[in-house]
């Protein structure tokens, strides 16, 4: 019972660092490399972060959505140009919602 609750508390505090250096959403896109397909204003191989933002401004779904496409890969919503898909240990869960709330509220 003593160990499990160190190590909880552990687990609690290691998670509340790595939160805290990686608050900022672009840093997070960055380091992800969405970059290398998205700009925030011009589209690239990738629609940009701000057409995005429009297509999808009112839709109480989209963040679940996004995230799903971005996690399994998408193509054919925009083009034929294919984005791969984003695995947990490129993008954890918590953060991939992070960057996505920051895309669609731009
Ligand atoms: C290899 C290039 C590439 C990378 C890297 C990439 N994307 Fe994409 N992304 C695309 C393309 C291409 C599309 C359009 C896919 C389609 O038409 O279905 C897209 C679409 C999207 C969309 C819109 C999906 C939709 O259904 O409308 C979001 C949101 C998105 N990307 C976020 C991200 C995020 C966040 C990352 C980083 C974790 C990322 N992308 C990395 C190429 C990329």
């Amino acid at each position: 019972m003593r160990t499990a609750s160190r190590l909880l508390a552990t687990a609690l505090l290691s998670g509340a660092v790595a939160a805290a250096a990686q608050d900022d959403p672009a840093a997070l896109a960055e380091a992800a490399r969405c970059g290398m397909c998205h700009h925030p204003e011009q589209a690239m191989l990738g629609p940009s972060w701000q057409a995005i933002a429009e297509r999808y401004a009112g839709d109480e779904n989209a963040a679940a959505l996004l995230a799903q496409r971005v996690r399994e890969g998408s193509q054919g919503v925009w083009g034929e140009a294919m984005m791969m898909p984003t695995t947990e240990e490129q993008l954890g869960d918590a953060e991939l919602a992070r960057v996505i709330d920051w895309i669609l509220s731009r």
